[in-house]
């Protein structure tokens, strides 16, 4: 699974000063429309709808969904636990009617919250080289580009694969610091 975004090419629409009311929650089996319809349009994918929720299912805390004010999905954040240690988005995005609205950072900031409450000490993205909105909204969240992954979307773009480091590493038996902390986060 990849997280696929659309190209920065696209419109974004004018900046909105207003903040929607949104509530973030977690995933539920009635989101899978709304979160669909956010996919096709944003991510230009058509999943089966059962993938949403056996997704989330290993780890519910990292399925954050953004909701509107008749409780209706206007964003989503799909994270998965799947290597030791590693939180990894595996999709993200916001209705286009709602961007620019903050939504997306009260989602990535939720997820990294979760991550770290669960102990992990990385967060890991891909995202299609074209996607400078996306890359540019990812850097302001400190993550930075790992590696160039070579035709890796379907239609033969380039990915980037973007890390963001949490917190120390737990230091190893065989290289334990002598008083100090491992990596910096
Ligand atoms: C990437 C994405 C999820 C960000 O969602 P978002 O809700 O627009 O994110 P935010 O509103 O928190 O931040 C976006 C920008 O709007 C700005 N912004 C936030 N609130 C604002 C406001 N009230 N007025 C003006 N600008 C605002 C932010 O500073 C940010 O600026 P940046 O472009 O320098 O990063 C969204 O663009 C999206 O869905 N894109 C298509 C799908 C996609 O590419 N997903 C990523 C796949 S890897």
């Amino acid at each position: 699974m990849i997280c696929i975004a659309e190209s920065a090419a696209a419109p974004e629409g004018a900046p909105d000063t207003a903040r929607p009311p949104v509530a973030l929650r977690g995933f539920r089996p009635s989101d899978v429309t709304g979160i669909a319809g956010i996919v096709a349009e944003a991510l230009r994918e058509h999943y089966d709808p059962s993938l949403y929720e056996s997704l989330g299912a290993p780890w519910p805390a990292g399925f954050l969904v953004a909701a509107g004010p008749d409780g209706a999905p206007v964003g989503f954040l799909l994270g998965v636990h799947q290597r030791e240690g590693e939180g990894r988005v595996l999709m993200f995005a916001v209705d286009r009617r709602f961007r620019r609205q903050g939504i997306g950072e009260l989602l990535m900031r939720a997820f990294l919250d979760r991550c770290v409450q669960r102990g992990l000490y990385r967060a890991t993205l891909e995202v299609r080289v074209s996607n400078a909105t996306a890359i540019r909204f990812y850097t302001r969240f400190r993550y930075s580009v790992a590696d160039l992954l070579r035709g890796y979307y379907t239609d033969g773009e380039d990915g980037y694969q973007m890390v963001r480091e949490l917190r120390p590493l737990p230091p190893t038996s065989a290289a334990r610091p002598m008083g100090g902390a491992g990596r910096e986060s």
